[in-house]
């Protein structure tokens, strides 16, 4: 039912604009393409924090203090149990992020950065009976979430890639868990309970939980040629093909070629994963044709998730993990829009439309 609520205006915002008509993505002034070329997470998220919370000096220092911040929280990892190990990646994550202090703080925010970059790697490693390892402040935060996962200094192409990666998904407007953490956050509950929200909105398939799937749907494909065949059945089952379509942009999302962008650089340094690059494109491009016969109404594009696959799945992460690094990615944007809000000071609260039965009047 299309009771025309879809559009109305939840809030307002200086930190991202995404215009879906011509697929642009503006992060505070700055448009992807030029943010993804020159900017490191350490740079985005003093671009978003900026003037929101106590000022930083500059990126730099802002590394510095989010170095130490990776130090403080790797203690909660030996909190792990094996119960909580036997939980998603993400269930891990959130389980452990809500035992951090609340608050409203710069501080706080450190803190819930840090928190799911030192988290996720850990998790990993023990479900993989490896021992964690702890975090070095001196490197660059994409830097150390690899050196975390892998127990190596990682070399310079699989960061730029991780780099490209945390920049293009810091922040997307008023994305599901984006509005989850600034409902929470309008009513003054403190940041890690916006965070906690917001991943929890971000787990389902529909949002951030889509990637795993993409790399099953390649791995069911197989081949190039396989791919028209495999499609169209898994429409006529009435299936979503994961990695496609998007509430907003009606045209390709600019984020999918940003991170194609990355995957191809890093591609060009580690070959290994050339064939499945080729296996992608070809599935692209046989489910826009297929999109566009089955849904000629409604245009259907790549969205952020497909290369998102790719490229994670290149950086050696688990796909049951990809989740948790998005979460990693976006938790600046939550964190902004949650101290926007809080800021702001007013409570969010939408009405609904009531459509179900009358009270009977007495006789
Ligand atoms: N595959 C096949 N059909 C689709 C798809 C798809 N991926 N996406 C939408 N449709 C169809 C849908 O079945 C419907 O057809 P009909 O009108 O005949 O019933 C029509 O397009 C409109 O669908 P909708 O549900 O109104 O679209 P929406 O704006 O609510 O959905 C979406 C957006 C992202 C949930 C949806 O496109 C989808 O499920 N995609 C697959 C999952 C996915 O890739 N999710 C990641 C989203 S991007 C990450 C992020 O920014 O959060």
């Amino acid at each position: 039912m299309n009771n025309g609520l879809e559009d109305v205006v939840a809030a307002e915002t200086q930190l991202s604009h995404v215009n879906g008509e011509a697929g642009q993505l503006i992060i505070r002034g700055v448009s992807l393409d030029r943010l993804v070329a020159h900017a490191r997470y350490e740079d985005v998220v003093t671009l978003l924090f900026s003037g929101l919370f106590e000022p930083i000096a500059d990126a730099a220092e802002f590394g510095r203090r989010l170095g130490q911040k990776r130090v403080e929280i790797f203690a909660h990892v030996e909190t792990i149990d094996r119960d909580l190990l036997a939980l998603p990646p993400v269930d891990v994550m959130r389980a452990l992020i809500a035992r951090l202090a609340d608050g409203d703080d710069l501080d706080t925010a450190l803190m819930l950065l840090a928190a799911p970059a030192v988290f996720l790697p850990a998790v990993l490693r023990l479900k993989r009976g490896e021992t964690p390892v702890a975090p070095t402040p001196a490197l660059s935060h994409a830097a150390d979430i690899l050196a975390m996962l892998g127990a190596r200094v990682p070399n310079d192409a699989a960061v730029a890639a991780l780099d490209a990666y945390l920049v293009t998904i810091s922040d997307h407007g008023l994305n599901a868990s984006t509005f989850a953490s600034r409902v929470v956050a309008s009513t003054k509950a403190g940041l890690t309970s916006s965070v906690l929200a917001a991943i929890s909105a971000l787990k389902g398939p529909l949002h951030g939980g889509a990637p795993g799937p993409v790399l099953d749907m390649l791995d069911a494909i197989g081949t190039p040629d396989n791919a028209q065949d495999w499609l169209v059945r898994a429409l006529d089952q009435g299936e979503r093909l994961m990695g496609f379509g998007h509430r907003v942009y009606r045209v390709r999302d600019p984020r999918a070629d940003a991170l194609k962008g990355a995957l191809k650089q890093l591609v060009a340094a580690e070959p290994a994963n050339r064939d499945r690059i080729e296996l992608a494109e070809a599935v692209e491009q046989s489910a826009l044709a297929v999109l566009r016969l089955r849904k000629p109404d409604r245009p259907l594009d790549v969205n952020v998730e497909f290369y998102t696959a790719l490229l994670l799945d290149a950086l050696k992460f688990p796909r049951d993990a990809f989740t948790g690094v998005f979460a990693i990615g976006r938790t600046v944007g939550w964190l902004a829009h949650a101290r926007e809000q809080s800021l702001e000071g007013r409570l969010i609260r939408p009405r609904s439309v009531y459509v179900g039965p009358l009270p009977q009047q007495a006789a």
